[in-house]
């Protein structure tokens, strides 16, 4: 759904880090959203940033998010910090849901890195509403670097670890113990920058299929084992289904590269293949797909497709639902 918020309060929560409140610019209520849930921002008129929201779930008056201002920011986070004022109206839509809490499971872990705490802050309030059986792990740096730590114990109560590494990951929370057994029926969700993930989602490689629940936040190193380019790659081309206009994207470059340059409205995120937020349907065209999203039985359907990193197979051509 396409938004108009307008921005009613910013604060400096950590030096890096800002607090958003919006409002519905035309009054009135907001769409209500679900814990784990994010809203795209058109940043500077030009790209769509997804933001998660961090109030409590069902609260149609205002959306609070937290913002990293990261240093490598094309554009983002660098124009929200910036730029963006009290008073400013922002084009915005959603929200959606990438990230949701599955109520079905006997207890609910939450790891979060860094700005990672925005979602688990939301899902905090919605698990405590529901008398869940869960448990918070923060990791952060230090304490001054711990956004929304007064909330966080608030919400969290006893509910809560927190972990500061002041910088060594290896001084920071011990995965392999943390994940070691998975307790009959939990659920873990993991939110912070890929280090963390790639470190939580291996801790928990052993834990029952579809427990394990991860959203990336921050400008991640792409994992080793993600290939956005390969060599041997070849130029293919995609067709939009609604306009019918094709374009050739050349063995070096994404179709999220190339799309964004021409002016196509895309959302994106990692740009590694990893966070799903770039997402768009496949009409036809067999996929080469090289993402970390997709089950391998989603890959086999192809019927969607992440364009910041998938390609056509050869000879193949891409219709997108764009
Ligand atoms: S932008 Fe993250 S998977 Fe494409």
């Amino acid at each position: 759904m396409d938004l108009k918020l307008k921005v009613v309060g910013i604060r400096n929560l950590t030096p890096d880090i800002k607090r958003f409140e919006l409002v519905n610019a035309d009054g009135g209520s907001l769409p209500a959203f679900e814990a784990g849930a994010h809203i795209d921002f058109h940043t500077d008129k030009t790209h769509w940033r997804s933001y998660s929201l961090a109030n409590k779930p069902g609260e149609t008056d205002r959306y609070v998010t937290g913002i990293l201002r990261e240093p490598q920011s094309s554009g983002g986070s660098k124009w929200m910090h910036e730029a963006v004022k009290e008073g400013d109206i922002l084009e915005a839509r959603g929200p959606l849901n990438d990230f949701p809490l599955d109520m079905s499971a006997k207890s609910h872990m939450l790891i979060a890195g860094g700005i990672g705490i925005t979602p688990m802050l939301a899902m905090g309030y919605a698990l405590k509403a529901a008398g869940a059986d869960f448990h918070l792990h923060y990791c952060t740096k230090a304490p001054e670097t711990t956004a929304f730590m007064d909330e966080v114990k608030d919400v969290f109560g006893d509910n809560v670890t927190f972990h500061h590494d002041g910088g060594d990951p290896s001084k920071g929370i011990k995965l392999a113990e943390v994940l070691k057994d998975q307790p009959e029926g939990a659920h873990v969700y993991i939110c912070g920058p890929g280090g963390l993930l790639n470190a939580a989602r291996e801790a928990a490689s052993h834990w029952a299929e579809g427990t394990v629940h991860f959203e990336l936040f921050s400008s991640a190193k792409a994992p080793e084992d993600i290939h956005i380019h390969e060599a041997g790659d070849q130029p293919f081309e995609v067709e939009l289904k609604s306009s019918g206009e094709v374009f050739t994207i050349p063995a070096d470059r994404t179709i999220l590269e190339v799309l964004r340059d021409a002016g196509v409205d895309t959302v994106y995120v990692c740009e590694e293949g990893w966070c799903g937020t770039c997402e768009v349907g496949l009409v036809s065209g067999k996929a080469d797909h090289r993402d970390e999203c997709l089950t391998d039985d989603e890959k086999e359907a192809n019927t969607k497709i992440q364009i910041c990193i998938s390609r056509a197979l050869p000879g193949e051509r891409l219709v997108l639902d764009l």
